[in-house]
């Protein structure tokens, strides 16, 4: 604010303050009514109604006229001490944002209370704590649940972190690696390379891959171009290779669904996806906590009715499959 408009606003709110106070002092100063009426000479607003009812002119009564003086003595009360009058910060020094400052000092403060007790404790040793994955609960909750759902359980895109077949890995320093630097999964994209028959059948090799039944002469095919063009990054065995992030193809986890569409999907446009790095944002304590939480997840029970829709085998889940368009990394 320039110092023209500073001085601008506070000449205003002053002169509005004075305005008010002189507004009191004049009316306070007429008389009261009373005598004069006495006199046949009452003061009124010179409306008159039904012939001969006059309005009096009464001064506002004393009590109520202090409680005017009470507040306008308030408000200047109010200004000298807090920031109210242009960019005077007023004299308490209070601020808004340095409420907030301290606030959020507190809470940080409270929480690193709380999670002193958990450091130096492993990633493992944690996960027995029921204290701590209490805490790391809420952690997932606020930091987590709305990529990979309350439940854990992914959606398309999203890893499900139920699964039995980890991405990257499931050991606890890989954990924590990925939840503190974040992940960055790139499947190349084989249209070119394969062309449309080359797609299909490699798209029905790898569909066979998790038991499921796929035409036996396009899943001939598809093996041998999957050893040349795949094996590299998914294993000869399309076991997948965590330490490339290349996922295992041969279990009932999809993250871009396990139909034959969405795996065609999938080899002929490719797929780039992100797991944002957190550790900047929450700290190496809250990560090893949240670590520990995804190292408690299990695989669900073995129960198809427990699975979201892209781990569903796909006989059942063909409909299911949301048809992507362009980028599916839902960024
Ligand atoms: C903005 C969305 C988003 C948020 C927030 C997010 N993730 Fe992820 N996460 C992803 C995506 C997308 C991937 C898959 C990355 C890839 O395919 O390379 C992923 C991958 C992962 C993996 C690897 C899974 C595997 O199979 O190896 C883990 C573990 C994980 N996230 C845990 C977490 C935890 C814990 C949090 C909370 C701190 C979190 N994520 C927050 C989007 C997110
Ligand atoms: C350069 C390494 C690399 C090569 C080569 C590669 N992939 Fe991938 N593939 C990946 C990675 C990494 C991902 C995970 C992408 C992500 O994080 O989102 C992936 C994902 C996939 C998926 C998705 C799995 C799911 O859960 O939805 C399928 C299917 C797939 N690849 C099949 C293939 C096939 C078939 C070929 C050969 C034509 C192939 N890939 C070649 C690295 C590779």
């Amino acid at each position: 604010m320039s110092g023209f408009w500073n001085g601008w606003i506070v000449v205003l709110t002053l002169a509005n303050v004075a305005g008010a106070l002189w507004l009191l002092w004049a009316t306070s100063r007429r008389e009261p009514n009373d005598a004069r009426a006495e006199q046949g000479d009452p003061d009124t607003t010179g409306h008159t109604w039904d012939g001969d009812l006059k309005e009096y002119n009464n001064p506002l009564p004393r009590w109520w006229l202090w409680l005017f003086y009470g507040s306008v003595a308030f408000g200047v009360g109010y200004m000298v001490l807090f920031p109210a009058l242009g960019s005077f910060g007023g004299a308490l020094g209070w601020s808004q944002a340095g409420q907030w400052q301290a606030q959020t000092l507190e809470a940080e403060r409270r929480a690193n209370e709380q999670f002193a007790k958990f450091a130096g404790k492993s990633v493992v040793e944690l996960q027995r704590d029921p204290d701590a994955m209490r805490v790391a609960r809420n952690l997932y909750a606020n930091n987590c649940a709305m990529c990979h759902g309350s439940d854990a359980r992914g959606a398309k895109g999203f890893p499900n972190l139920h699964a039995t077949n980890f991405q990257y890995g499931k050991e606890p320093d890989t954990l924590v690696a990925t939840i503190a630097l974040g992940r960055q999964g790139v499947m190349p994209a084989w249209a070119d390379a394969l062309g449309a028959q080359g797609v299909e059948e490699v798209a029905s090799y790898v569909y066979s891959l998790s038991g499921r039944k796929a035409p036996a002469d396009l899943v001939a095919g598809g093996q041998a171009k999957f050893g040349m063009f795949c094996a590299s990054c998914h294993g000869a065995d399309g076991t997948g290779m965590p330490v490339l992030g290349a996922p295992n193809l041969t279990d009932q986890y999809w993250t871009y669904g396990g139909s034959i569409e969405a795996i065609k999907e999938t080899i002929t446009a490719g797929r780039q996806n992100q797991m944002p790095a957190h550790l900047d944002l929450l700290g190496e304590q809250r990560v090893k906590l949240l670590a520990a939480y995804v190292l408690s997840l299990g695989p669900p029970a073995a129960e198809p009715a427990t699975q979201t829709a892209q781990n569903v085998p796909a006989a059942d889940a063909a409909a299911a499959v949301v048809p992507v368009t362009g980028d599916a990394s839902g960024h």
